[in-house]
């Protein structure tokens, strides 16, 4: 099996470490645009696999070409969030960065399923999909999974259990407005509402929205080990056709009563993508929140061009702080994407035939950006 990840930064070499460390793949390509940097990662990881007896073969290419007959290619590529940025605030520049992306590997991988994680990711899964022209189901995000860790993390750390003795699944769009569906949430088969106050449940749901940007506020960089961790674990899914029920961001056609969005739902995964879509009953708390979560979604895809502005926007609940922030970055966002635009513009969107590169503002050969 082999699977290709687009975006040799953290997340992306450090997903090719967690494939091949658990050996789910036979070969694993990690694809940059910066010359050297997919190479020596690979290297890296190649000689890290002996240490652990797996026989993975790692390879690291600035072309496209090297994807080919990939059967789970992984797009990581884009600007990650800094600090003080929101996911939403990436939305115009790494629209770019994937559409181009994911037209190239869906050319040399036209039977692959595309798994999604460039922020923010149910847009950016809705784009990607628009790109490669595959059925919805072969295209999802990354992102319930990830969420669902944390909430495990800090149940478990409140309640003093194992991490294997919870069930809990966090749902809806991979922002602050996360839905952990915690009327599902159990310790040891139990209800957590016996281990757990409402108001320790509260501060738990909260953490988990924001548990992405407190580490992002501390190592002033990209997360990586957690959501690496959760692409390997569905990468593994796809691959083994395991048919297990697993958060992501699926389209919906009609489910949980909504259409034409990606959106965070239980769905079972298989070797064709989401094989289906699972409706939880879910109570009138998170109904509300969820109908929030699709709205948000539904917002940044119509943004991005596609689908309709749903009537309810609610960008009005931004708080002066988030408007200050999102000002704050549009001023550096507007420079990030005249450049972006003008090297794309230099860039071809289909790589050369044969040689699988583009021809990128410098005169290098390579794809689009890394994330
Ligand atoms: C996260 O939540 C980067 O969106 C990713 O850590």
């Amino acid at each position: 099996m082999k699977v290709s990840i687009i975006g040799a930064g953290d997340v992306g070499a450090q997903t090719a470490n967690e494939i091949a460390g658990r050996q789910i793949a036979d070969e694993v390509v990690l694809v940059d645009i910066v010359d050297g940097l997919p190479q020596g990662r690979a290297l890296d990881i190649q000689q890290y696999c002996p240490t652990i007896d797996s026989e993975t073969k790692v390879f690291g290419s600035n072309s496209y070409a090297d994807t080919r007959g990939s059967d789970v290619v992984v797009i990581v590529a884009g600007s990650p969030r800094k600090p003080g940025m929101t996911r939403d605030d990436l939305l115009g520049i790494n629209k770019k960065i994937v559409e181009s992306v994911t037209k190239s590997v869906a050319n040399y991988s036209p039977n692959a399923v595309l798994l999604v994680v460039t922020n923010p990711v149910d847009a950016m899964t809705y784009a990607a999909w628009k790109a490669s022209g595959f059925e919805s189901k072969r295209v999802l995000g990354m992102a319930g999974v990830l969420d669902t860790a944390r909430l495990k993390t800090l149940i478990a750390e409140k309640a003093g259990c194992l991490f294997g003795d919870i069930e809990a699944m966090v749902i809806g769009a991979h922002g602050d407005d996360m839905v952990p569906m915690m009327s599902h949430a159990k310790i040891k088969n139990r209800s957590v509402t016996e281990f757990l106050t409402k108001n320790e449940i509260d501060e738990i749901i909260k953490k988990t929205q924001l548990a992405s940007q407190k580490i992002i506020e501390l190592t002033k960089r990209s997360t990586s080990f957690a959501p690496a961790g959760s692409i390997a674990k569905m990468v593994e899914a796809i691959l083994n056709d395991s048919r297990d029920i697993m958060p992501c961001s699926a389209y919906l056609e009609g489910e949980y009563g909504y259409k034409d969005v990606y959106i965070g739902v239980p769905a079972v995964l298989g070797k064709d993508g989401v094989e289906s879509v699972i409706e939880y009953e879910l109570d009138e708390n998170e109904k509300v929140m969820f109908e929030r979560s699709v709205t948000h979604a539904k917002e940044n895809i119509a943004k991005l061009g596609f689908g309709e502005m749903p009537e309810k926007v609610i960008d009005d609940t931004k708080d002066v702080e988030d408007e200050k922030k999102s000002t704050f970055v549009s001023d550096n966002m507007e420079n990030a994407i005249s450049k972006i635009t003008a090297d794309m513009q230099k860039l071809g969107n289909e790589p050369d035939q044969g040689s699988g590169n583009v021809e990128n503002a410098k005169g290098e050969k390579s794809p689009i950006s890394s994330g």
